[in-house]
């Protein structure tokens, strides 16, 4: 590899909580062999096939005493913690697998974006690592990444490799978003309607929904239960855990278009509903009815199946009280329940389904409007109308997570103009994403819920193709990666810069990860004449269709 794309410690993204520089470069070769203490097996076969595709090395085992590259155990470090110590071999100590995961992939940045490739680009390349010292750990146990999958279908590779591309920068919660009026993709063996009906989309907006074009263009998609389960194990691989998200009960016009029964309209009172072809806010939810949570039990009955993690999202968010007013029986169960009003109904209709998540073992996560009426025990509350859904429910002893949209909304625009592809929502540059705090001014430790961290939500109406969710989220998730990772004091937009434009760009290019160049968009990621529908932020005023 040439001189000039050697790198140097600083480059590291997410910055690490302290390095130091040594002098000179260990060389590897095809004969570096690569050891781990019992603890770090998985740790140990990823990085020796990483490493291998990228040099075609076969990458030896030896004893984790002995060997060129060592994953060793230290109880003493946190689960996620490591330090990596570069000298006559490299030294990766770590509190647990995740831990020892981190170093590697610190290791594979410190040798150069081309560690980062598939498969070797020269014969004759020589590999080094800078001679460098490291400690380093987490600043959030969660660090997420939210992709809707819902209004457009991502194919299962893509995910793959968005998780590989998360994986990179130590991030390690995927919410997925399944489940949406303008779609269904998740294989449920005892509905089949759900994906034959629900996963295709007769057509969507051109743009914005506001400047009425429609595109005519059938889209669809969905994942088998198989191919879950392959999401979950590669990511669980790379220390990442999947949450799925099934939103009810708005958001739910593809479930109710596949089973009318789920519905809330009053009989006779509109059309069949099909898939949404629109986006925003929509009137159409489902029934309180006992068919309906029947249904949906069901349903979680088999997403527990396939997803082992702690929370399981039942959404929550924006719920129209339109079609439960109308409606005989929902303001008939909000008598027998005692309620002032159908409003009630929300967030008890969540509740029952959490209670049922809880028969599994399973925390409900959910959007922050739950807590404007009551949130399940032991809930995980993603804020994203502000900060105030957050702070409220950390000051009722709950976990939450932040996720303002006014910040961390990465289908919104990134510059200002018209030069965006269909800019939509707030500018949202890449400055404002590194300079974001979870909770500016208040003091997590002093409430007794509990802040594990933050995400980043990539919606998808907009984003109709993996090549357009990559231009979204990249390079802004490279530096909201260091926000939830790196030690806040030492923040430096203009030193991140550097750093990005140095080694970082560089390494996504190697991934193959088309993000939107600091310039601008290439002139094939824009969109011109496609309308998009621009916000200026108001605090009062957070209204998002
Ligand atoms: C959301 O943006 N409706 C969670």
């Amino acid at each position: 590899m040439s001189a000039a794309h050697r790198l140097v410690p600083h480059q590291l993204v997410p910055a690490p909580w302290s390095f130091s520089a040594g002098s000179g470069e260990l060389e590897l070769d095809a004969d570096t062999t690569l050891g781990a203490d019992p603890e770090l097996h998985g740790p140990r076969r990823w990085l020796a096939r990483a490493l291998g595709a990228a040099t075609g090395w076969d990458v030896d085992p030896a004893s984790a005493s002995e060997a060129g590259i060592r994953l060793l155990f230290d109880p003493t470090l946190g689960a996620e913690a490591y330090s990596l110590e570069v000298s006559d071999a490299v030294v990766i100590f770590a509190g647990g697998a995740a831990g020892a995961f981190y170093g590697a992939q610190t290791l594979l940045q410190l040798m150069g974006p081309a560690a980062l490739r598939q498969a070797p680009v020269a014969a004759d390349a020589s590999w080094s690592v800078p001679r460098v010292s490291v400690e380093d750990k987490p600043r959030f146990g969660y660090r997420g990444t939210m992709l809707d999958v819902a209004r457009h279908f991502m194919p299962k590779d893509n995910v793959l490799r968005f998780i590989e591309v998360m994986a990179m920068h130590k991030l390690n919660v995927l919410h997925l978003h399944l489940t949406d009026d303008q779609g269904w993709r998740i294989q449920i063996n005892r509905y089949p309607k759900l994906t034959e009906i629900g996963a295709w989309r007769r057509e969507s907006s051109l743009g914005s929904w506001r400047a009425g074009v429609f595109d005519g263009r059938p889209h669809g998609g969905f994942y088998t239960q198989d191919d879950l389960r392959e999401i979950v194990a590669f990511a669980a691989d790379r220390h990442i855990t999947v949450i799925p998200e099934i939103d009810v009960p708005g958001h739910s016009q593809a479930a109710i278009a596949a089973y009318p029964e789920l519905g809330a309209a009053p009989a006779g009172s509109s059309a069949p509903v099909e898939v949404w072809t629109r986006w925003g806010i929509n009137e159409t939810v489902l029934e309180v009815s006992e068919t309906s949570l029947e249904f949906y039990r069901n349903v979680l009955d088999e997403v527990v199946e396939i997803f082992p993690s702690p929370w399981i999202s039942l959404g929550g968010d924006e719920v129209p009280m339109t079609q439960w007013q109308a409606s005989p029986h929902a303001r008939a169960t909000a008598v027998e329940l005692g309620l002032d009003d159908v409003s009630g109904l929300h967030s008890w209709f969540v509740g029952q389904l959490a209670q049922h998540l809880k028969h599994h073992g399973r925390a409900t996560s959910v959007w922050d409007e739950i807590g404007d009426g009551g949130l399940p025990d032991g809930a995980l509350v993603a804020s994203w109308r502000g900060y105030e859904g957050g702070i409220d429910a950390l000051k009722k002893g709950y976990d939450v997570v932040m996720c303002p949209e006014h910040k961390l909304y990465l289908d919104h625009r990134q510059a200002d103009g018209d030069g965006e592809p269909i800019p939509v929502g707030f500018v949202t540059t890449l400055q404002a994403v590194y300079e974001f705090e979870p909770l500016p001014g208040v003091d997590a430790a002093e409430l007794p819920g509990r802040l594990l961290g933050a995400q980043a939500n990539i919606w998808s109406e907009h984003l109709d193709s993996p090549r357009r969710v990559q231009f979204a989220a990249f390079p802004r998730l490279s530096a909201i990666s260091e926000v939830f990772w790196s030690k806040p004091e030492s923040r430096d937009y203009h030193e991140f810069l550097t750093r990005l434009t140095g080694a970082h760009l560089a390494r996504l290019e190697a991934m193959g990860v088309e993000y939107r160049p600091l310039a601008g968009p290439a002139p094939w990621q824009q969109r011109p004449g496609v309308e998009g529908w621009k916000r200026d932020y108001d605090a009062e005023q957070l209204v998002r269709n």
